[in-house]
């Protein structure tokens, strides 16, 4: 018997000829696949390759006299695990969003219980378009998961996000999700990297257990105040979720966060600096890669007031500030054989000199180096630009991508330097 039965939905988008390796994929990791269409996705794909790849009908309309089923929405729905949307267009979000069920993908959507996964694909403008992001913040609320698309040229020769995931990535998260089984059981690292095997080499990270600082600390100046800064933890937590689905062991301490860490990994949260360093000490003797992606403040209050502070009519307040430990170079320095460090540096002037400095201050392997004043770079955007470096004095430009896109290529070149 098949492990997990998937109703690949196809809406009409020039990139809905890529649900046909979609489903090749999914079949390949033993998944039983139905597929349905929007009558729009017909006119960019035949239903009769579908039909071909299954064996079996491919639903457009309810109320074709062709269709087998005449209840085909309830019973599609309820028999499978997973409503998989690739390609997902602006309007079948805005349709699962308000609840419209006007032709029979989104009908199913309304009657089926199964988990439900959208890999939008679409214009820059179209994705970027408030009433979209608005659709997409409020599926997200009733437990949509999303596959966010990527940056990249566009059909339309525009170059920005709203091209599709990759189709491999696409089936890894789909199936990712899918052992997780019941939404209140989250899966052994074993279990997702035992499924996961999808036959194309891509557990290249398998035996790797990674470390992974993530988000913004807070530094108390008495119990109302604090010091922090902007880090959102979308760039680390796209590391951690990459490293996972590529057969990791992923361990994340998470300081303050803006967003939801993957599922998958194991997260410690840690407040201060200091927190965070002595979560890092406790579990570092496992880890294989440290990756230092948090923005930890370089200074704390030196004595924290443990009660408010009162203005007292002061117009005037001195804060004395004293330097949190260094995790990144403690981590370095302690290391064990083989270990591989990897830091992140954020800058405004000078990136790659200040950013080659800290390699060899911090005795790192990588450094992500990135300007924060660009324009879709640095904290709380879902996309960045930057430059790798290598300790061989390598420098890779990458183009602005979605942190997500950048994570693999920063893998990519942790796999590098582990083959040598
Ligand atoms: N880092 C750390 N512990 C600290 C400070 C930074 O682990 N107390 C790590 C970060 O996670 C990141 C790298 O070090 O990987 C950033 O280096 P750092 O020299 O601290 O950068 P800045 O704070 O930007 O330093 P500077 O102000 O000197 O530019």
């Amino acid at each position: 018997m098949a492990k997990y039965r998937i109703g690949l939905g196809v809406t009409g988008g020039i990139a809905a000829y890529k649900a046909v390796e979609v489903l090749r994929l999914l079949q390949k990791a033993d998944c039983d696949v139905s597929v349905a269409m929007t009558r729009h996705a017909t006119e960019f794909v035949q239903p009769l390759t579908f039909r071909a790849l299954t064996d079996k009908h491919v639903i457009v309309d309810d109320y074709d006299p062709e269709n087998p089923d005449p209840i085909a929405h309830i019973n599609f729905s309820q028999e499978i695990d997973l409503l998989l949307i690739v390609p997902a267009t602006a309007n079948i979000i805005g349709k699962f969003a308000n609840g419209v069920a006007d032709d029979f993908l989104s009908s199913t959507y309304l009657a089926t219980t199964a988990k439900v996964m959208v890999a939008p694909a679409m214009n820059t403008t179209m994705w970027e378009q408030p009433a979209t992001q608005r659709n997409v913040t409020q599926l997200k609320a009733d437990g949509v998961h999303f596959v966010e698309p990527v940056a990249g040229e566009l059909a339309c020769k525009t170059v920005g996000t709203g091209k599709l995931e990759d189709v491999e990535n696409i089936v890894k998260q789909a199936i990712s999700l899918l052992v997780q089984g019941p939404k209140s059981k989250a899966p052994s690292q074993e279990q997702v990297v035992e499924t996961l095997d999808i036959g194309h080499g891509t557990l290249d990270l398998k035996g790797e257990h990674f470390l992974i600082t993530v988000g913004g600390t807070r530094e108390a100046i008495d119990p109302v105040r604090f010091i922090s800064n902007h880090s959102s933890g979308k760039m680390g937590f796209a590391v951690a979720e990459a490293a996972a689905v590529r057969g990791a062991k992923v361990t994340v301490v998470a300081g303050v966060t803006t967003v939801d860490p993957p599922a998958n990994v194991k997260v410690i949260r840690a407040v201060s600096a200091e927190d965070m360093h002595a979560a890092v000490k406790a579990e570092i003797a496992n880890a294989t890669v440290f990756v230092g992606a948090a923005a930890v403040a370089d200074y704390a209050p030196a004595n924290a007031a443990d009660a408010k502070i009162k203005k007292d009519g002061r117009d005037v307040m001195t804060l004395e500030l004293k330097k949190t430990p260094d995790i990144l170079s403690e981590v370095s320095k302690n290391r064990h054989d083989g270990m591989l460090v990897v830091g992140f540096a954020a800058e405004t002037n000078d990136v790659v000199g200040y950013a080659r400095s800290k390699m060899e201050k911090k005795g790192l392997d990588l450094v992500v180096a990135n300007d924060i004043t660009k324009a879709g770079a640095g904290f709380n955007t879902d996309t960045n630009i930057a430059t790798i470096l290598t300790r061989s004095g390598g420098e890779i430009e990458l183009p602005l991508m979605s942190k997500r896109e950048m994570a693999d290529r920063i893998l990519d070149e942790i796999v590098r330097l582990r083959k040598g």
